[in-house]
């Protein structure tokens, strides 16, 4: 059994989706949801799925051990990041494997200020013809852990950010809890 928790900042439609698909398998274990946005969507969807879901403080999680010993005395060993912008301590690094999903095809579009609708501006403006998603694995600076999937879409000229961003939520849901199965259980 593999027990995990997932962070999130925003919306959390990934994090619903990895929750869904996580029900119905015996081997893993989504233990909470924790967000840096006391007001996060995500914090709803998780509790109407009947997932713990919780609110911490830049304290908590940078400033001393108390997020990460909360975790670890849940026994959660795996952090998936759905959806959250801040930089990962080191201390996370060291306690426990973190994956994260990125919404473009990294090493392009990433690094710090580079999330959400800012990514989806950046590649139309640079008139890219593909998209896509890297589902990757976390080290101490931002979008450069070892890859583990990326999945491409086509950018069309009259996309916008929003009309980028929901082929690119589609690839997400489609491949993002696949790929967390086979990485834990592999
Ligand atoms: C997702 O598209 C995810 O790839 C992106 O935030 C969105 C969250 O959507 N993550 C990043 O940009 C991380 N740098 P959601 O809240 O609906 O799951």
């Amino acid at each position: 059994m593999r027990t995990i928790a997932i962070f999130a900042s925003g919306s959390g439609s990934n994090a619903e989706n990895i929750i869904r698909h996580f029900q119905s398998n015996p081997s893993i274990r989504i233990d909470s949801v924790w967000s840096n946005k006391k007001d996060a969507f995500v914090l709803e969807r998780a509790k109407n799925l009947g997932v713990e879901a919780n609110f911490f403080t830049r304290e908590a999680f940078s400033g001393s051990d108390q997020l990460r010993d909360e975790l670890q005395s849940r026994g959660v060993e795996v952090i998936i990041l759905a959806g959250f912008l801040w930089l990962i301590p080191s201390a996370f690094i060291d306690s426990f494997e973190l994956i994260n999903i990125h919404p473009a095809l990294l090493p392009k579009y990433g690094g710090k200020g580079m999330y959400g609708s800012h990514v989806h501006e950046a590649v139309i403006q640079n008139k890219e013809k593909e998209s896509g998603i890297t589902i990757h694995l976390v080290n101490n600076e931002y979008d450069k852990g070892e890859h583990l999937l990326q999945k491409t879409c086509p950018v069309y000229p009259d996309d916008s950010p929003e009309t980028l961003a929901e082929r690119i939520h589609e690839l997400e849901y489609a491949y993002f809890p696949a790929a967390i199965e086979a990485y834990l259980l592999k």
